[in-house]
């Protein structure tokens, strides 16, 4: 059984409250029990932090032994070299999420510094993101 993490980086944990016309109505626990019972053929496991440290330990822990990371790093994605050097340094491949399509929004957000670690990019298509992103590693 492939063993697939969704990492999810700040903010994130307030899906479903926070700015709902862009992330939507969903809660991300709501959406992840969905994707469990419909991705059974997985080993699917969930971590949030709004801690950039946290997502650097917790993408060091798994990136020499899981079959793939899903990772959201959110605002960190603009900002963050440590969590792009990371991803850079493991050997588990990373897909990059989003939820919104961030070309359509701020120019800071076209910035990314895990794009260019990522063995694919995903954005915009709300929560389904994550499910396509899934779904590559079937
Ligand atoms: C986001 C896009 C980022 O620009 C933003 O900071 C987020 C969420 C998304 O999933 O659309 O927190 O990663």
């Amino acid at each position: 059984m492939k063993k697939i993490i969704i990492i999810n980086g700040p903010n994130l944990n307030l899906l479903g409250k926070r700015e709902p016309g862009i992330y939507g109505a969903q809660s991300f626990e709501d959406f992840y029990a969905e994707l469990k019972t419909k991705y059974e053929a997985f080993e699917l496991s969930y971590f949030q932090s709004n801690i950039e440290g946290e997502l650097i330990d917790k993408i060091q822990e798994v990136g020499f032994s899981y079959d793939g990371i899903i990772l959201n790093a959110a605002a960190y994605t603009h900002t963050s070299v440590g969590i792009g050097d990371a991803i850079k340094a493991i050997e588990t491949p990373v897909i990059e999420v989003h939820i919104s399509n961030t070309y359509a929004r701020e120019e800071f957000r076209h910035q990314s510094f895990i794009s260019p670690n990522a063995k694919g990019v995903i954005l915009g298509f709300g929560l389904q993101s994550y499910e396509l992103a899934l779904q590559s590693f079937l």
